[in-house]
């Protein structure tokens, strides 16, 4: 487990239940106005890693790519809400513009796929992951904290899913 510096942690996983599993620790950890970024190509394994962010956040809702309706929301028992933007199909800048993200952040945490087509109305403190594909089951996940809120995340899924250092 390679720890470049205090906001970076760099992981392979070798299986799509591995990206799962990591999505989940890092799901328990989430509060509303929390914006993780993910970006990778096509098939790096996004839409996996949400399936185990929206199960360890506490939703058993099933994960889709929202590609055609953009978002999807995924709910708790208790009603609160967790959005899983998808900017793949947003054709333009002022389309992005029309992206409410405060009103979702608001609500509950936001989980974006693409974010670097929406990078100029982001909030700069962000937990931001590149996904990386490495063989036919094997993807990097670069984790990027950006904001002491997120250092604590990354400290915490150092913890529980690594043991600490
Ligand atoms: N270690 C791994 N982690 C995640 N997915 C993996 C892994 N190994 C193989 N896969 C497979 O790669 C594919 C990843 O697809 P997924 O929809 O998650 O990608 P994506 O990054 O969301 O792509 P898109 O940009 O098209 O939305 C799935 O078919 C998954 O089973
Ligand atoms: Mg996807």
């Amino acid at each position: 487990m390679p720890i470049l510096d205090a906001n970076t942690l760099e992981f392979i996983s070798h299986s799509p239940e591995q990206t799962r599993r990591i999505g989940m620790r890092l799901g328990a950890l989430l509060n509303p106005g929390d914006v993780i970024c993910l970006q990778g190509d096509l098939g790096a394994g996004k839409t996996t890693l949400v399936q185990g962010l929206a199960q360890g956040w506490g939703s058993l809702d099933p994960v889709s790519s929202p590609t055609f309706i953009i978002v999807n929301v995924y709910r708790r028992p208790d009603e609160s809400e967790l959005y899983h933007l998808d900017t793949y199909r947003l054709e333009s800048a002022p389309e992005a513009a029309m992206l409410d993200l405060d009103d979702m952040l608001d609500a509950g945490p936001l989980i974006i796929e693409w974010p670097e087509r929406i990078e100029s109305i982001l909030p700069a403190e962000r937990l931001w992951l590149t996904l990386e594909h490495i063989d036919e089951e094997k993807r990097g996940i670069l984790f990027k904290a950006q904001g002491i809120a997120y250092e604590k995340i990354l400290e915490e899924i150092r913890q529980t899913a690594f043991g600490g250092d």
